[in-house]
């Protein structure tokens, strides 16, 4: 039996990509540039598989005309890049990546936190522009952050495991809200105190760090009227998604002293990042690195595989979502 032709759109780490190259016929994209909409739309005409990435815009559009593929697997969990119904509707099967990047993406979390209350950035400027003059008392003094509170929206694999990193590890009280409410159980298992309302997380956290979905459902969830009931002394985290953040209410909120400051991986329209962020000393700014170690992105591409070969053996793919 011939190999199903599958089309890769990113570069993927060399050893997924030995791998899809012994399972599959598998197309991939040396430039490693990202694929315009005729390209993605001649991909799913012509191959049995896309494998994509959040980088790839797959809206109706792409998906329309004639479809040869019968499956998308998504390297990554977040999937509002992907029009899901669209995709059902073609008869297109998508798969994502849960569980293998969560301790990354909660590292980074972390990273981000300590960073931005350490001035870990603006230190690192001022060192290699020559600019220190030696050590003194009042030098670049930051935020605490062992003892705090940390306000978690978005209490899932990553929510939790960064619950986990800041009582554990910081010593820090963790607050969480969302949409799913944890049991008693679940809510003392993870460290957290369930928060009945947004207004009451934002009102007393030190830190809120975002680690819900992104999409239509929160689409700028946090907005000038959220940052208005944050403390003036916190700091905003978001290692989840750009469009949970209403991105010039953001800007606005950092301008005239709001809130003390941001730690961001991603943005609303990525890789664009609002300029006036730019020159802002008190917001850490990184390209969107949640999962981004060696170990993490190969275990992405080979769940990738393993979806796709459970696909075309027949089975069951562990990771469906359609
Ligand atoms: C994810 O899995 O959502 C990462 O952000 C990469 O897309």
């Amino acid at each position: 039996m011939s190999k199903p032709k599958v089309i890769v759109t990113r570069r993927w780490p060399e050893a997924v990509e030995q791998r899809m190259s012994e399972l599959f016929d598998a197309e991939f994209n040396a430039d490693d540039r990202p694929m315009d909409r005729a390209a993605l739309k001649a991909a799913f005409g012509g191959a049995d598989a896309v494998f994509a990435t959040v980088s790839d815009r797959i809206d109706a559009a792409v998906l329309a005309g004639p479809v040869r593929a019968r499956f998308l697997g998504n390297f990554g969990v977040g999937v509002e890049h992907i029009d899901i119904q669209a995709a059902k509707a073609r008869g297109i099967v998508v798969t994502n990546t849960p569980g293998v990047l969560t301790d990354a993406t909660a590292d980074l979390t972390m990273t981000l936190i300590l960073m931005v209350a350490r001035r870990a950035a603006e230190g690192e400027r001022h060192v290699r522009a020559g600019a220190w003059t030696g050590w003194r008392p009042t030098h670049m003094m930051g935020a605490q952050v062992a003892g705090k509170t940390l306000g978690i929206i978005g209490l899932g694999r990553v929510g939790k495991a960064v619950a986990r990193r800041a009582g554990a590890g910081f010593g820090m009280r963790v607050l969480s809200y969302g949409r799913n409410i944890p049991s008693f159980e679940e809510a003392r298992a993870a460290g957290v105190e369930p928060c009945a309302t947004l207004g009451k997380l934002l009102e007393e956290s030190d830190f809120v760090s975002l680690h819900c979905p992104g999409g239509a459902e929160n689409r700028h969830m946090i907005n000038e009227e959220c940052f208005e009931r944050m403390k003036k002394s916190a700091y905003l985290i978001n290692t989840a998604r750009g469009d949970v953040v209403d991105e010039p209410a953001l800007v606005q909120a950092l301008k005239k002293g709001v809130i003390a400051g941001a730690g961001l991986d991603v943005y609303e329209s990525e890789p664009r990042v609002p300029p006036e962020l730019l020159a802002m000393d008190n917001v850490v700014l990184l390209p969107h690195l949640g999962s981004s170690t060696v170990d993490t992105r190969v275990a992405m591409g080979m769940k990738v595989v393993e979806n796709a070969t459970a696909f075309f053996s027949g089975g069951s793919p562990p990771n469906r979502i359609v």
